[in-house]
């Protein structure tokens, strides 16, 4: 299995065992990311981190994971400070930038701009968010996420039952994590939104084809009783207007109390993050910073394992990161 020059643009182009090939590299990751141990194995080697939207894991996790593997990293972060700002198209772009660069992870708020840019590269690209469209390395790490906590007590991904919960409609990390889930066998999945914000109809049609069990509601109470629960922002950049979003700000939140009460006792609460803390939103309260199943900041650093394990393998040196340690 090979993935050496490949782009990384949708999780279309993942089955299973690719996925359980890319989580084995992910685990060998672990005492480089911890800092137990140190590689040189990407030196002299250059991501080219491109940031078309605000970002703060997906960036700096995408740059710390090549630090890791001991390249170096150059970025742009918004679309003023690049020259798409005075008409450059994304290929022109992508032929520059991949001249400078041996890979390139990029995020752009349009969907199936990633893709585009992809064909003007001549190094592998890795998407980073386009638009509403796709987040595949937030989706690979959300699994990878699911199974170590599920893991924990006995479970696998296979049968449980999963709970999204909030903006469904523009929220790019539930279609992706989704379109992952229709791979796996015999899932519970329960999706939480107000009607206006459901999740596409393409992403529910994957699911009802797996054959998994669907509930659609626009309802927290008595739908929460699940393994995980996926909690998910009100993407406010991605409505006409702010006055819009907040319609629905505020809606579906869950703090300590809504989990005692609707909950299992093991529950699992994920989120991509970033939770939007402001009062008139706060869809994960603060309260439930001390509940052990809060695994979002779990979540959160496995991104730096999948991301080192993604570029490993897009770069084929995922048998020699041990060949190359060095002094810690
Ligand atoms: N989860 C995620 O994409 O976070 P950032 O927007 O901070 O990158």
């Amino acid at each position: 299995m090979s993935f050496k020059g490949q782009h990384i643009l949708s999780v279309k182009q993942f089955d299973r065992d690719n996925i359980q090939y890319i989580f084995d590299i992910a685990r060998k990751m672990a005492p480089y990311a911890s800092r137990k141990k140190r590689t040189r194995v990407l030196d002299g080697a250059i991501l080219g981190n491109l940031f078309f939207e605000p970002s703060t894991r997906t960036r700096v996790s995408f740059g710390c994971a090549f630090n890791l593997l001991g390249g170096e990293v150059r970025e742009t972060t918004g679309m003023e400070s690049s020259a798409l700002s005075k008409g450059e198209s994304l290929y022109d772009t992508a032929r520059v930038i991949s001249s400078y660069s041996d890979v390139i992870a990029m995020r752009h708020p349009q969907a199936g701009s990633v893709a585009e840019f992809a064909e003007g590269s001549r190094v592998p690209v890795l998407n980073g968010g386009d638009g509403a469209n796709e987040h595949p390395t937030q989706a690979l790490l959300d699994l990878f996420t699911i199974e170590r906590e599920l893991q924990a007590s006995g479970q696998s991904i296979d049968g449980m039952h999963i709970a999204m919960v909030g903006d469904l409609k523009f929220g790019r990390t539930v279609h992706s994590l989704s379109k992952l889930l229709a791979l796996y066998k015999n899932l519970q999945i329960t999706l939480i939104s107000p009607q206006e914000l459901a999740m596409p109809d393409e992403v529910v049609s994957a699911l009802d084809n797996a054959g998994h069990r669907l509930t659609i509601s626009d309802k927290l109470e008595g739908n929460l009783n699940a393994d995980i629960v996926y909690q998910t922002r009100i993407q406010e950049e991605r409505f006409p207007s702010k006055a819009e979003a907040n319609q629905y700000r505020g809606k579906f939140r869950l703090n300590q109390e809504i989990y005692t009460r609707h909950c299992k006792s093991n529950t699992v609460i994920m989120h991509p993050l970033p939770r939007d803390s402001r009062q008139e939103a706060n869809e994960l309260d603060n309260d439930l910073n001390l509940n052990p199943n809060l695994a979002i900041f779990r979540q959160a650093d496995n991104g730096i394992l999948v991301r080192m394990a993604l570029f490993a393998l897009t770069l084929g040196v995922q048998d020699l990161v041990q060949d190359y340690e060095c002094a810690v």
